[in-house]
């Protein structure tokens, strides 16, 4: 067998064991399989580099960031959908059919209803088969080219199966299966990054990222639903259940639960079945869409400027329940922000125990009279936190439960709330309230801000209880002796927090100024400012105006950054920390004349690293002058390789680059900065 055959031969079946885990939910070997046969691919494009195909199954793993995306005419507008929301609503769309075909209603008209997918539309090119393009919806006439994104999920092929046409436009759905969407949270949450409200939003939001290496690692999926193809050329199929077939037979994904009905009670049916069973699918549905199977009567309908007259979508109802409710708390959050939320009997709603509910600000509670002690709807909407929509008033007990209000002091601190003018939300202002304390000193310690490992939510708790952190500048107070004797802290763990500790105090101002937990500073804004200013010195004493000034920086954040320097508290926490040996300046503040020893050099890594985060190294590399990539070549400098390198390492051996292990790598980082 030649290479090339060989080649040949181990991209189809890499392909065939993507498309039975991905596409087909069926997987038929085991990962580690799989992996070995990757390696094995990757090896022998590295031997035969001329042989290399941009659509090998080897080129998903996601490239450099791009600086942004173009903008891109779709072939045919994307319409939207037309909506239904009962049964009713499904005979008047059924009837309007009719009537524009001139058929009876009672005519079994052929539909097909399928699960709609909630996450975004896509728009997938294949020219000759292979995969050229994805484009969102956009405006419906013009999107965004998100091909880069596109390429790195496995569910979509990059070439399909023989006899698909030579310009063909797929269209579809990318959507983020629950499963992926729960783990990716857990991740935010860990790094003291907020949770995506619902999985939508997040594969939006996800789609959109420039960094195709990270699109890559949320595990989003897509599904297809439908073909276009330029005007004069064949159709797919002359019906929407062959079209779904066909799609299906060139390997590209197709949800399964896809079901012909004759006549509408069908429809009304099928919808009816999905009410509960969605639950249990792998991923959200918000409803059912309903095409007319035939594609000659859907061309004798047409469209509206919105929508095809041939389709429409049922809409699920939010799901309700009722429960009592047994009292109403307080949560204290990081900027002090003072919100209630419902404490319920527990009770099943869209496929999960409901406990808790927001109830969004007092307002809200006593606009729609809600009182601890009511029986109240509950609803949960797309969105994973449910809402309480208000009381059952028939069901109120007599004589009926006092109303509730907020509580004049907070439940942490006990020190008066206070509600600016004009603003809803109730604030406690105190900066050192322990319960503002535990959320901000997470936030504080978390990986973007001054990334102190260790310093978690338990050991957060510890500290506070036992009164030995009171600010932020205490921890750096902080002893191994100390730390040693709280509870679950041997001395080697102590020992490890305090180095921690320690080398934070040389953290880039970015973490400083987004660790502080300054309103409306996330991480971008506090990168822009720490690029300004290069000190958290020279901040401090900067105008509004001048704070303003900066680009990516609006009124609202300038002032509510003037507003937390100027008070004196966090003024002389901020005296405190720069006592104690926090840094707080970045030592090459102007970039453009800082020596760059690593300029020229591209890394790649691979594996885990024991004592840095990718993006710590990433951010080390950087800072020297070097440049992070995802893929090796022949033109990497080095490949740094952790605890289970994968097929990268492979490759960097087959090419001859340069491998580092952790301590080598360290080493270089050390010689670096000495030269500098
Ligand atoms: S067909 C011209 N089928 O729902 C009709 N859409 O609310 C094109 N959607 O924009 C859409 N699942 O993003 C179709 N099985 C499905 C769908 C689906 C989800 C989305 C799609 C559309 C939106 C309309």
């Amino acid at each position: 067998m030649t290479p090339a055959e060989r080649l040949a031969e181990l991209r189809a079946r890499v392909r065939y064991y993507e498309e039975r885990y991905y596409v087909r939910d069926a997987p038929e070997i085991s990962d580690a399989e799989f992996d070995a046969l990757m390696r094995e691919l990757l090896a022998l494009e590295a031997h035969h580099p001329d042989l290399v195909d941009p659509d090998s199954p080897t080129q998903r793993v996601g490239g450099r960031p791009a600086d942004g995306f173009a903008t891109v005419d779709h072939l045919e507008p994307m319409l939207s959908l037309d909506n239904a929301y009962s049964a009713t609503d499904l005979r008047d769309f059924h009837g309007r059919v009719c009537r524009g075909l001139d058929v009876s209603e009672d005519s079994a008209l052929a539909y097909v209803a399928e699960l709609k997918i909630d996450g975004l539309s896509i728009a997938l090119t294949y020219e000759g088969a292979r995969l050229r393009r994805g484009v969102t919806r956009g405006d419906g006439v013009r999107g965004e080219d998100v091909t880069s994104n596109i390429r790195v999920l496995r569910s979509v092929p990059l070439t399909l199966k023989t006899d698909a046409p030579a310009m063909l436009e797929v269209r579809g759905e990318v959507y983020f299966p629950r499963a992926e969407f729960a783990r990716v949270n857990e991740e935010r949450e860990k790094e003291g990054e907020p949770a995506f409200a619902n999985p939508r939003n997040a594969a939006a939001g996800t789609i959109r990222t420039l960094d195709s290496a990270a699109v890559s690692r949320r595990g989003l999926r897509v599904f297809v639903y439908q073909t276009v193809v330029p005007a004069g050329a064949a159709l797919v199929s002359d019906t929407h259940g062959g079209v779904l077939q066909t799609l299906s037979d060139w390997g590209l994904p197709v949800e399964g639960h896809w079901t012909r009905c004759a006549g509408v009670d069908a429809l009304i049916e099928f919808c009816d079945s999905w009410r509960e069973a969605r639950h249990d699918l792998p991923f959200e549905t918000d409803g059912v869409v309903i095409k007319l199977d035939d594609m000659a009567l859907r061309a004798r309908l047409g469209a509206t400027a919105k929508f095809p007259r041939w389709a429409t979508a049922f809409k699920f109802p939010a799901e309700q329940a009722r429960t009592r409710l047994l009292r109403i708390d307080v949560n204290v959050g990081r900027t002090g922000a003072v919100t209630p939320f419902a404490v319920l009997e527990p009770v099943r709603l869209g496929g999960t125990t409901v406990q808790l509910a927001t109830l969004h600000n007092e307002q809200e509670v006593s606009r729609r009279d809600i009182r601890p002690g009511d029986l109240v709807l509950v609803e949960k909407g797309g969105d994973i936190i449910p809402k309480v929509i208000g009381p059952v008033l028939d069901a109120r007990s007599a004589p009926p439960p006092a109303p509730w209000s907020m509580p004049a002091a907070c439940p942490a601190c006990e020190q008066s709330l206070a509600r600016p003018k004009d603003e809803v939300v109730w604030r406690c202002e105190n900066a050192s309230c322990p319960a503002r304390l535990r959320r901000g000193l997470e936030h504080f310690a978390a990986r973007k801000a001054m990334n102190i490992e260790g310093l978690g939510e338990a050991l957060v708790n510890q500290l506070i209880d036992a009164s030995l952190v009171r600010s932020f500048s205490d921890i750096y107070r902080l002893t191994t002796e100390q730390l040693a004797a709280l509870d679950r802290m041997g001395p080697k763990s102590a020992t490890n927090v305090v180095a921690e500790i320690e080398k934070s105090k040389s953290a880039d101002v970015w973490r400083v100024l987004h660790a502080l937990g300054i309103r409306h500073v996330g991480e971008g804004a506090a990168r822009a400012l720490a690029k300004a200013f290069g000190s958290v010195a020279a901040l401090r004493v900067a105008t509004v105006e001048q704070i303003e000034s900066v680009g990516e920086i609006g009124p609202v954040v300038a002032r509510s950054v003037r507003v937390f320097f100027d008070e004196p508290a966090n003024a002389s926490m901020l005296d405190d920390m720069a006592a104690q040996g926090v840094v707080m300046a970045d030592a090459h503040a102007d970039a453009d004349s800082a020596p760059r020893p690593w300029a020229g050099w591209t890394f790649v890594l691979t594996g885990t690293l024991a004592g840095r985060t990718r993006d710590d190294a990433a951010e080390a590399i950087e800072r020297l002058g070097g440049k992070v990539s995802g893929s090796v070549s022949k033109k990497s400098r080095f490949v740094v390789a952790g605890a289970d390198a994968g097929s990268k390492l492979d490759k960097a051996r087959t090419l001859g680059v340069e491998v580092l292990d952790e301590a080598q790598f360290e080493a270089l980082i050390l010689n670096a900065a000495d030269s500098v």
